[in-house]
């Protein structure tokens, strides 16, 4: 049978699923918090074990290749070695990763191992506790830097994502960058986002050449070509042992080679990151509706793909709905808080 393949309005191919599997977080990232405080969907209505597998064979029979499990914090859903171990077991699917804020991972990595995962991408902004506590609410960055390093032994590609933030990490990059120099990871560098977090502002954003002319002034980067990533550059350090790679969310737009879509854990497809456009597909999976009907769901939601956000070029759009006047939110987490 001929491929079906998801292409979306403007020729792009969709072959890689981010799922969000809660929405639940143990950590308070000053970059994710929306002003109100996290107002978490019950749990009830986050998509089931067998839901999840279902709409994955489907959306595989359509082209999708990678999948990468999100949350929230992925490794909250308890049952996320048997979510992993199904998902493996789908025909097609053929890169499967979880990003995760590594808290919890150290526990998880051997089941994780067995259960067939791929890959890990941990989030460390800081390896300074008390940094890491202000930008995370969280006092354990020793755990998530141990884990990071214990992933890398039990065998996982690891790759570290470290938010770049004018003011708060910016004087520790290069200690990050160092991580990647001595050990045989990536370390990857983005452009803060005005995603659902409020607290974005200009005053925070460091653009991403800046960070690259840290390193190119410490390492001798050499680029990588061919990477199958789509949005990052990645760099080998030559005489080091891992990488460093720059994602430029905002400055170097790369919606032209976006391949992604979304779904949240309630099952609704988001066709863009930046959109809060959404097509749901749960009801159909909870009540047992017919194939078709859910690649329905897909098509349309990648049908109705945007070509590019909203921020193209221009990070400082005042008038867009994330406009955030400097200093209007408090962006450090209070002492004791
Ligand atoms: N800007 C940039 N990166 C963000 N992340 C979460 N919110 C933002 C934001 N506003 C990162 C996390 C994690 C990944 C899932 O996305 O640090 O590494
Ligand atoms: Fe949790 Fe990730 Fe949001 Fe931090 S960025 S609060 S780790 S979901």
């Amino acid at each position: 049978m001929k491929q079906d393949f998801l292409i979306d309005s403007f020729g792009r191919r969709i072959s890689y699923l981010r799922i969000s599997l809660t929405e639940a977080c143990n950590f308070k990232c000053v970059y994710c918090l929306p002003s109100g405080g996290i107002l978490s969907s019950p749990s009830g209505r986050y998509l089931k074990l067998d839901e999840i597998a279902r709409f994955v064979a489907l959306a595989a029979g359509l082209g999708i290749e990678k999948v990468r499990l999100t949350g929230g914090e992925p490794l909250l859903r308890p049952d996320i070695v048997e979510i992993v171990r199904a998902l493996k077991q789908i025909d097609g699917i053929r890169d499967l990763s979880i990003t995760t804020n590594g808290s919890r991972l150290e526990l998880f990595l051997k089941p994780l191992r067995e259960a067939g995962l791929d890959r890990i991408n941990i989030s460390l902004d800081s390896i300074d506790p008390e940094r890491f506590r202000r930008i995370t609410g969280s006092r354990n960055s020793g755990a998530v830097l141990g884990a990071a390093l214990s992933a890398l032994r039990a065998g996982f590609p690891v790759k570290i994502n470290a938010v770049a933030l004018r003011g708060l990490n910016e004087d520790e990059l290069l200690g990050m960058g160092r991580l990647a120099e001595g050990n045989a990871l990536e370390v990857r560098f983005l452009e803060f986002m005005p995603l659902c977090g409020e607290n974005w502002s200009p005053e925070y954003f460091l653009p991403i050449s800046e960070v690259r002319a840290l390193m190119d002034r410490h390492f001798d980067l050499v680029e990588e070509v061919g990477g199958e990533d789509d949005t990052a550059r990645v760099f080998r350090i030559r005489g080091g042992a891992g990488k460093i790679g720059f994602i430029a969310s905002l400055t170097e737009s790369f919606c032209d080679r976006c391949s992604r879509v979304r779904m949240t854990a309630d099952g609704k497809i988001r066709p863009c990151l930046f959109s809060e456009e959404e097509y749901a597909v749960g009801h159909l999976l909870r009540a047992g509706a017919p194939d078709e009907e859910i690649r329905a769901a897909l098509r349309l939601a990648v049908k109705m793909k945007p070509k590019g956000n909203e921020f193209r070029g221009n990070p400082y759009r005042a008038d867009s709905r994330f406009g955030v006047a400097a200093g209007e939110y408090p962006l450090i987490h209070k002492v004791g808080g």
